[in-house]
């Protein structure tokens, strides 16, 4: 996690932002890597997420003012608010999430009495906009330290709908439940089976003995992202509306099953649409072979889905882009890696690889390779273990 020596930074920082407080709390949020199941969330259908050790800190100490004070080692300035006033602002920039996540709590009638004010300092490192879920990190990291701030006792799936609601509503993002959920609910050394309609999950072991998980950050900073992201959510609306013309049953593209897909894909007129369920529908299926090849052991078999997905997400569904398919082909070519694909909501971002653990030099150096002289940028590495979720960090007395 982090060193002492941070965390004594941190709270030097807290106090350059805030004066001396005695009362100051340290909260920690993860960033989090899907393994497989793109774009199938806010579909109902089940997605293969994990947290990761990286994220961000909120070190927070009450107010009895009812006023917010949010800051960040990461970006410059300081925003505040009242809490029985918050509006979006652009120009709060990042802030607009930990205002969010206070927003949604005041419109709850049990906890608005309760919200008597916070300074909060955040530090994230996760990279931003690199489709490892700073945002979500963000909005956790918020809501675990100002309801724990409150005395609000909520379960932790409550704060991941609230953070969801913070993202949808007040920011404007129509995100599905996977970020939160993952961020929220995360084990350490496990990946998170997770039908997104019911919300019932399943821990599964993440056993990789000899492999390593290796995120790759194309540094595309990620373009497109919210307007093309609700067009493809409106695309799917559109094929499900279609589909049940035929099959009134149907309650979403994640309970349409592969066979039953094959009957009635000629009937979606639209050649657009049919490629967007034909992935979700074969995605989905996918992660439901990987959690099974993952609990057997069948990494390589696993590797192999998440090729398929990768390809799907570039053909049919189309929300790669020239950098990430480059980085996906520099990384299937290079030595050790047996699985590799986009992570996140594409456009840019990061790829997640499963990477022999005595080739991992040798992978990082042949994709930079490959990947700079296909596309003129230099990737980043990250060699990541599987955290857990979201909640207080306790020191030891002396930290
Ligand atoms: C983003 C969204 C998630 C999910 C993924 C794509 O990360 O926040 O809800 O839709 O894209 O799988």
């Amino acid at each position: 996690m982090m060193s002492v020596e941070i965390y004594a930074q941190l709270h030097a920082r807290f106090r350059e932002e805030f004066g001396i407080r005695e009362d100051v709390r340290v909260f920690f949020a993860p960033g989090r890597v899907n393994l497989i199941g793109e774009h199938t969330d806010y579909n109902g259908g089940y997605v293969f997420p994990a947290a990761l050790t990286y994220g961000t800190w909120a070190l927070a100490a009450p107010r009895q003012d009812g006023v917010y004070r949010f800051a960040s080692v990461n970006f410059p300035g300081k925003t505040s608010c009242e809490a029985s006033r918050i509006v979006y602002r652009a120009e709060d920039g990042w802030a607009n999430y930990p205002k969010g996540v206070v927003h949604e709590l005041t419109a709850l009638p049990e906890c608005a009495p309760l919200l008597k004010g916070a300074d909060l300092l955040f530090f994230g490192n996760i990279p931003n906009g690199a489709g490892l879920s700073s945002s979500a990190s963000v909005e956790l990291a918020a809501a675990v330290a100002v309801t724990a701030l409150a005395g609000i006792d909520m379960p932790m799936m409550e704060l991941v709908k609230l953070a969801q609601r913070a993202e949808n509503r007040f920011v404007g993002v129509r995100c599905g439940i996977m970020d939160q959920f993952a961020v929220g609910m995360g084990k350490k050394e496990h990946a998170i089976m997770l039908k997104c309609d019911t919300l019932t999950y399943e821990y599964v072991p993440f056993r990789i003995d000899g492999y390593k998980l290796v995120i790759t950050n194309s540094n595309k900073r990620r373009s497109l992202t919210d307007s093309t992201y609700n067009e493809r959510r409106r695309e799917c609306e559109e094929g499900l509306s279609e589909l049940q013309k035929r099959l009134p049953h149907l309650r979403s593209l994640g309970d349409l099953s592969g066979n039953e897909w094959r009957q009635v894909s000629t009937s979606l007129s639209n050649e657009v649409i049919r490629r967007r369920v034909e992935h979700v529908v074969a995605e989905n299926e996918r992660v439901i072979q990987a959690a099974q090849c993952l609990a057997a052991g069948d990494l390589h078999a696993f590797g192999r889905l998440m090729k398929a997905s990768h390809e799907s997400l570039r053909d049919l569904y189309e929300v790669t882009g020239g950098e990430l398919d480059a980085l996906f082909e520099a990384a299937a070519q290079a030595d050790g890696c047996i699985g590799t694909r986009m992570t996140g909501a594409g456009f840019g971002g990061c790829t997640v690889s499963l990477v022999q653990a005595d080739a991992v030099d040798a992978f990082k150096r042949q994709v930079a390779g490959r990947y700079t002289q296909a596309t003129g940028l230099v990737p980043d590495f990250y060699v990541c273990e599987l955290g857990d979720g979201a909640g207080e960090i306790v020191l030891p007395p002396s930290a």
